[in-house]
């Protein structure tokens, strides 16, 4: 081979790409099915499993049948869950009274999870919407969310929800100082173990959809703009990370992740807790209707996707792909 036809290059890249024993041993992020948390939807009633169109794969489940989806996602080795409860229309009210009914849904579940799955990590959901004939995650008067008073209903389904065996209870509501009354009320009661894992920069995001769909918890008038952030901003993240890590956030959350990485990135350089992001349900619809139409490889670009939330700096990472990730893993 003729050698003078090569250029002098010092630095060339591709040597670290030329072998798979090469490319392992320079990867720089690997995604472990323990990094990965598995939203839940639970339903009343038993033996029942009820489809969410927009949400391939994924299903409203009766208590039974969610214990053994949990155990199922525990033999592959997801190890973290957070149930969301959807109930009926009229069970919903003003002020989302069933979120703190003791034998209320998903008070009950939480109990049954941790008695019989004791070594899981349990997120439990702090927020108004699932039970509130408003569909809005606070008290709404005259159009208005108020944000001090719905504390006081937060602060009750938190010290519930850790009653009853959270591991982190996830306030995903967005008012200005719940993560530091929650704490106050916790540890009042003595549930200074318990943790909180703030839905810190929650935008307001039409990436949200399906997730309303499966607990038809649509806004019942205007939308979330007043207490959600604004997907224009970023420095905004920046303040509302550091009130909850002043309030005492153990984890902070970036929600939704893939429009966001910028703001999961932000957060992880600027502050030494772990940040957790959100893989929501419109991101998971728009790659299972790609994939279904084999317009993509949807294994693949699943996989890329948890790469690049991870990449960004979460260390935690929500998603409806954990089960489908951990049984191919
Ligand atoms: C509301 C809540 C939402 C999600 C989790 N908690 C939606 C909303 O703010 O309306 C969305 C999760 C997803 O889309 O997967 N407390």
């Amino acid at each position: 081979m003729d050698t003078s036809q090569f250029i002098q290059l010092t630095r060339r890249p591709r040597r670290l790409r030329q072998s798979v024993a090469i490319r392992n041993l320079v990867e720089e992020t690997q995604i472990h099915t323990k990094d990965l948390v598995q939203p839940l939807f639970l339903m009343s009633g038993q033996n029942t499993k009820e489809d969410i169109p927009s949400m391939p794969n994924i299903y409203r489940l009766s208590l039974d049948l969610l214990l053994y989806e949990v155990e199922d996602c525990l033999k592959l080795g997801i190890q973290a869950f957070a149930p969301f409860p959807y109930l009926p229309d009229h069970e919903k009210d003003h002020l989302a009274t069933r979120s703190v009914q003791e034998d209320g849904l998903y008070l009950n579940a939480i109990r049954m999870l941790k008695q019989k799955f004791p070594e899981i990590c349990l997120f439990t959901d702090v927020a108004m919407d699932p039970y509130s004939s408003d569909g809005h995650d606070g008290i709404v008067e005259n159009d208005e969310i108020l944000n001090d008073e719905t504390l006081v209903v937060l602060g009750k389904m938190a010290l519930a929800q850790a009653q009853a065996g959270a591991d982190f209870v996830a306030p995903s509501d967005m008012m200005d100082g719940r993560v530091g009354y929650i704490r106050e009320v916790l540890d009042q009661a003595g549930y200074h173990k318990v943790g909180i894992m703030a839905y810190t920069a929650k935008y307001a995001s039409a990436f949200y959809g399906p997730f309303r769909d499966a607990l038809q918890s649509a806004p019942k008038f205007g939308d979330k703009k007043t207490y959600q952030m604004n997907p224009a901003n970023s420095q905004e993240a920046l303040v509302e990370a550091e009130l909850d890590f002043l309030e005492g956030a153990d984890m902070m959350m970036v929600k939704p992740a893939l429009s966001y990485l910028d703001i999961i990135q932000k957060l992880s350089q600027n502050f030494n807790i772990p940040i957790a992001a959100y893989n929501v349900s419109g991101e998971y619809a728009m790659l299972k209707a790609a994939a279904q139409n084999k317009w993509i490889d949807g294994d693949r670009v699943a996989h890329e996707i948890l790469l690049s939330i991870k990449r960004a700096g979460a260390k935690v990472i929500f998603t409806y792909l954990a089960k489908e990730f951990a049984a191919r893993s």
